[in-house]
């Protein structure tokens, strides 16, 4: 196991009518920008209950952050609440939102005269940023746990994310409760997105972290049962509840401690949600089956190890690493989100060449455990995701 360091500062309120914390969080006198997405949280209840636990606070709304969070919708955000003198960012909603509020609170209180699109890339250092609340309406990223965002610019192809830890949440609550609203096609790509979170960490090489190993397993293996479960019946509140709590501890931070970590599923899936706007979920479950595939000689002792522990495999070795790769795959089909490109209108081969390109330009040279794949492995990759 490897050396780390770990501090997880944001405060969690879980369960059934959580939201009524915001009355307890945020100070009497606070100046709240509230930003969401496209109207969800309308339709479900969620904005009622906001506004409930808000009373009394000076409330300013920014709605119509989108999926993929888009630079220039963040940034007339950030003039908002620049205007408005805010001193709190609540984001309520997916992990769009709650990115697109990390990026909010950073750019509010940023020095003018720099660009915030600095701000993405970790290319100029924060002095501060606003203290950040959130309100959890889709498991699936873990960011309302975390100190990470992505942003993505249409108009120049890129999705790209920054790290700080003046943006970590100062509490998140999640309430299993407003999941009931959401559409398969949702339920799909949070299982997706978590379980992947979840490989990118543990599915690497053997490095004795039994801990961190069985925490990985254990959160697959709810993935694997809640899945199904939570698409198959909306009214299981248990269900959600498992999924809700497996998606957050899948990136809380725990999982990845003293582990070779991989990450390139993730780095191939934002270049082709920048090119093709696919649902990250979706880029996921397309590459993470090939990826397996391409670096099975790197990986195959812990693809041993998962199939045995994960899917309860057994026989020879190969076989297991084989097979585990499968159920993997099967899983993703299983829970609605494709996982090949075809599926999705996409040209492998031209994708390749355009995901080669743009990790160049990205500096994105080499990526995976011990930095083992180039731009020219990725395209490969990606030929076959076909
Ligand atoms: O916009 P609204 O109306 O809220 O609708 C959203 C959106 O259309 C809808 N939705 C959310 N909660 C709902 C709901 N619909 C009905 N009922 C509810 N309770 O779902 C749609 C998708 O929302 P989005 O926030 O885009 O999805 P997700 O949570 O999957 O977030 C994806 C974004 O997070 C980034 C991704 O790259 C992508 O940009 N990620 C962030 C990470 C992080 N910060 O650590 C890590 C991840 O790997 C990921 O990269
Ligand atoms: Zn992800």
């Amino acid at each position: 196991m490897d050396n780390f360091t770990f501090h997880n500062p944001t405060r969690l309120h879980f369960g059934r009518g959580q939201i009524a914390q915001l009355g307890r969080e945020l100070p009497p006198q606070a100046r709240v920008l509230l930003v969401y997405g496209g109207g969800s949280i309308r339709r479900n209840g969620v904005y009622d209950q906001v506004r409930g636990a808000l009373e009394g606070r000076t409330v300013v709304e920014f709605a119509g952050i989108e999926p993929n969070p888009e630079y220039e919708t963040l940034l007339r955000a950030a003039l908002l609440g620049r205007q408005e003198r805010v001193d709190w960012v609540l984001a309520v909603g997916g992990g769009s939102v709650i990115d697109g509020g990390k990026f909010i609170a950073a750019a509010v209180t940023l020095d003018p005269a720099i660009d915030p699109w600095l701000i993405v890339g970790n290319r100029t250092p924060l002095k501060t940023a606003l203290p950040l609340g959130c309100v959890l309406t889709l498991p699936a990223t873990g960011s309302e746990s975390n100190f990470a965002a992505v942003v993505n610019r249409r108009q120049t192809q890129d999705k790209l994310s920054f790290k700080n830890p003046l943006v970590f949440p100062r509490f998140s609550v999640l309430d299993p409760q407003v999941t009931v609203s959401l559409p398969p096609r949702q339920i799909g790509n949070g299982i997706v997105d978590a379980f992947v979170h979840t490989v990118e960490q543990y599915l690497t090489v053997p490095t004795e972290a039994r801990v961190q190993d069985r925490l990985a397993e254990g959160i697959l293996q709810t993935l694997i049962e809640v899945g199904p479960q939570t698409l198959a019946d909306p009214a299981q509140h248990e269900a959600r509840a498992n999924m809700m709590w497996a998606a957050n501890q899948a990136l809380f931070g725990l999982v990845g401690l003293g582990q070779v970590q991989d990450w390139a599923t993730h780095a191939i899936g934002h270049e082709l949600t920048a090119l093709y706007g696919l649902d990250h979920a979706q880029t996921l479950a397309a590459i993470l089956p090939a990826l397996l595939r391409y670096r099975y000689d790197d990986k195959r002792a812990k693809l041993i190890q998962y199939g045995r522990r994960v899917w309860q495999l057994s026989g020879g070795e190969d076989e297991i690493a084989q097979r585990a790769i499968a159920a993997t795959t099967d899983f993703f089909g299983q829970i609605g989100v494709a996982t090949n490109l075809g599926a999705y209108g996409i040209d492998a081969d031209a994708a390749a060449q355009a995901v080669a390109a743009q990790l160049i330009r990205h500096g994105r040279l080499r990526l995976g455990e011990y930095g083992r794949l180039a731009p020219d492995d990725c395209a490969a990759i990606v030929r076959m995701a076909g």
